[in-house]
């Protein structure tokens, strides 16, 4: 099977109350992982590739092995550029092969998000290419931010309606709490369900987007804090309120820091336990492993798009 966009994904998803899972790839062991699990699981797949991860891997290397994994899963897979920021790497990667990408406006004043975001979406829906637009900001777990500063950071309603219609974006990733990285709230987590339920309620049946959505789950934070690594207070979205997300407009749940983790925790608890370990092999398998047994999880329990395939 081809290549997919996300179009027929998201309506399932929206109309099924589940998500689809978008997760981070930067190597064959990343990309096999995550795969197996969604054959293992027979559900549909978003892979993204950062900006980073291009440099990183080179873009013809992932385009490839993404190929292959098509090859040997006949899934229906959707290839996303993760927060893309300038026109120029969007076009790159619609020009190269990608059925999807973010233009990550988010930073900018509204109009200008507008802008930037409707200029790509011209170019994208022109050769096929679906667009993921932003609107809110994402907080850091470093920013030292009051209630209302972190209010202010959050989507705001009232301008879903007018940026979807302007730049006719095919999705809409929201800030309603999340936040990149391992280390995501200081105190009790908590999501702004409301400011999604009113979203929803203004932009009926069409997709959200929720950024920043890993768990962190402990048992691996214990293995890195246990071998040598350094992640005291390290903590996650709780999986109910994932789930809780999937069932309502979100569609699309992008997940890497808990991949980097899996990986990680594995990589150091082996090489601890095997010192004389020097065939990358050796430690890389058992991280593959890791990764599908926790996307397999996710698909599962978190996202609800196992047999959606
Ligand atoms: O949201 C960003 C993703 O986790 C990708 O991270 O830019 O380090 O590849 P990266
Ligand atoms: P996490 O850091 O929570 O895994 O979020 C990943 C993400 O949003 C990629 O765009
Ligand atoms: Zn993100």
């Amino acid at each position: 099977m081809p290549l997919v966009t996300t179009t027929e994904m998201f309506k399932k998803a929206y109309e099924g109350g589940y998500a689809i899972g978008a997760f981070n790839v930067n190597n064959m062991e990343i990309i096999q992982g995550i795969t197996e699990a969604a054959k293992a699981e027979n559900a549909p797949l978003i892979l993204q590739v950062s900006a980073g991860a291009r440099k990183y891997a080179n873009h013809t290397y992932l385009v490839k092995l993404v190929e292959a994994a098509l090859e040997e899963t006949d899934l229906p897979i959707a290839l996303h550029l993760d927060h893309g920021d300038t026109f120029e790497l969007c076009k790159s990667c619609i020009d190269g092969g990608f059925t999807s990408v973010m233009i990550d406006g988010s930073h900018l004043p509204f109009e200008e998000n507008i802008k930037l975001t409707k200029q790509v979406v011209d170019y994208a829906h022109d050769h096929g290419v679906v667009v993921e637009g932003e609107l809110g900001r994402l907080a850091g777990i470093e920013d030292a931010v009051n209630v209302s500063e972190e209010d202010a950071r959050f989507t705001d309603p009232d301008e879903v309606e007018e940026f979807v219609e302007r730049t006719g974006v095919d999705s809409l990733a929201i800030a309603i709490g999340t936040s990149h990285g391992a280390f995501k709230f200081k105190g009790e987590p908590k999501l702004r369900f409301d400011i999604l339920e009113e979203i929803s309620k203004r932009l009926p049946g069409f997709p959200i987007v929720l950024h920043g959505a890993s768990s962190v789950p402990q048992e691996y934070v214990e293995i890195v804090n246990k071998y040598g690594g350094d992640m005291p207070g390290a903590k996650g979205v709780p999986e109910d309120m994932l789930r809780k997300a999937a069932s309502m407009a979100v569609c699309k749940i992008n997940i890497d820091s808990d991949l980097r983790l899996a990986m990680t925790a594995t990589i150091r608890k082996f090489m601890a336990e095997n010192p004389g370990a020097f065939d990358p092999r050796q430690y890389l398998g058992p991280a593959r492993d890791a990764i599908r047994t926790i996307v397999r999880h996710k698909i599962v329990n978190v996202l609800g798009c196992n047999n959606k395939a």
